[in-house]
């Protein structure tokens, strides 16, 4: 079964064609990053705009890189939410407009399943029941995932998500948007051990906070600044990094011993920080767990995802239809 599948949640307007869940046959994703990034963040009407101009030519790339035409798909997939209303808005009546004029049936997909089903396009062996970490500018959390199709939130974060703290902190030490990637990378030649930042307590066994941390990076700015001392900036990436990946890696194992998942999966943006996939990769081993995570091309919001996540919620008999309709918020 062959899925034309589309992304518009937020800053990346991204078309796939999938088979089974299982294969990629072709994902185009124009990126609106560089304007945003003006900005320092994303700006909803700006993205909205940019995904109306961008989405026909998308989709019509990712069928003709697939050498399929749109008569050889058999379903169309599309994340209804949760993310920028404006920006889903296009996604969803442009998956609408096309499903009603074929008569293919339409999928709705939710983008953090999309996340999690990432990992189903790069592992062929993979398969439910395991525990997934999806980590992203706007999402943090632990997941049970059951079946293809059914998830139970475990633990979450009680404040900021750990890419929107990767991207506060990059910001204050004056990397682009979005900065965790930056800050992966000056981390690397940096002393992680260098500035002392807290891991905040959360009452929730298994929930994350970030925002005590993102303070604690710009306090120490701050201090270096009114001191007149010099700020090492790859030794602050790199403690902050270590912290929020300590973080994320503890309760992520903890929730893991308690449930006795011995599958570990990443996915979402942060899922391509160097730092977490090692540390994990080492943690896992001693456990005897096993470890998946994405290629970096499908840790980031892409079409592809969408098209793994759809084949599966179209076999569970999810399908959309006239009254499909998109989500800022929408629950797993
Ligand atoms: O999944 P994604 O592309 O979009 C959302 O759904 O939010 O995730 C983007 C987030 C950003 O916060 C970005 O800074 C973060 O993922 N990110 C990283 C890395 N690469 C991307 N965070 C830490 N280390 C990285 N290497
Ligand atoms: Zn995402």
């Amino acid at each position: 079964m062959k899925i034309l599948s589309i992304e518009t949640s937020c800053d990346e307007t991204s078309a796939a064609v999938t088979e089974n869940g299982r294969k990629l046959l072709s994902v185009v994703t124009a990126s609106q990053v560089d304007e945003h990034r003006l900005y320092g963040g994303v700006v909803p009407e700006i993205a909205s705009r940019r995904h109306v101009e961008a989405i026909t030519q998308v989709c019509d790339t990712a069928l003709s890189e697939a050498n399929v035409a749109l008569a050889g798909v058999d379903a169309i997939a599309v994340t209804v939410g949760p993310g920028l209303i404006g920006a889903l808005l296009v996604g969803v009546n442009f998956a609408k407009g096309v499903s009603t004029s074929t008569g293919l049936p339409l999928i709705p997909v939710h983008h953090v399943k999309a996340h999690v089903a990432a990992n189903y396009l790069a592992h062929p062996d993979l398969t439910p029941p395991f525990l997934c970490l999806t980590a992203s500018g706007g999402h943090t959390l632990v997941l049970n995932v059951s079946t293809y199709t059914d998830l139970q939130l475990i633990g979450t974060t009680i404040d900021d998500a750990a890419g929107e703290a990767f991207d506060k902190a990059a910001r204050a030490m004056g990397f682009p948007y979005p900065g965790g990637v930056f800050i992966d990378s000056a981390a690397k030649d940096g002393d992680p051990d260098k500035y002392k930042l807290p891991i905040p307590h959360t009452s929730g066994e298994f929930d994350f906070s970030f925002s005590g941390l993102k303070t604690a990076v710009l306090n120490t700015i701050n201090t270096a600044k009114q001191r007149g001392d010099t700020l090492d900036v790859p030794s602050l990436a790199a403690s902050f990094r270590k912290t929020a990946v300590a973080s994320l890696t503890a309760k992520l194992l903890e929730a893991a011993r308690k449930l006795g998942s011995t599958t570990i999966v990443l996915s979402g943006g942060v899922a391509a920080n160097e730092l977490l996939r090692s540390k994990l990769s080492a943690e896992c081993g001693s456990r005897g767990y096993r470890l998946y995570y994405p290629p970096l091309s499908l840790c980031g919001d892409n079409a592809a995802m969408v098209g793994a996540a759809g084949y599966f919620e179209y076999l569970a008999g999810n399908i959309g239809g006239a009254n499909t309709d998109a989500f800022a918020e929408l629950a797993i």
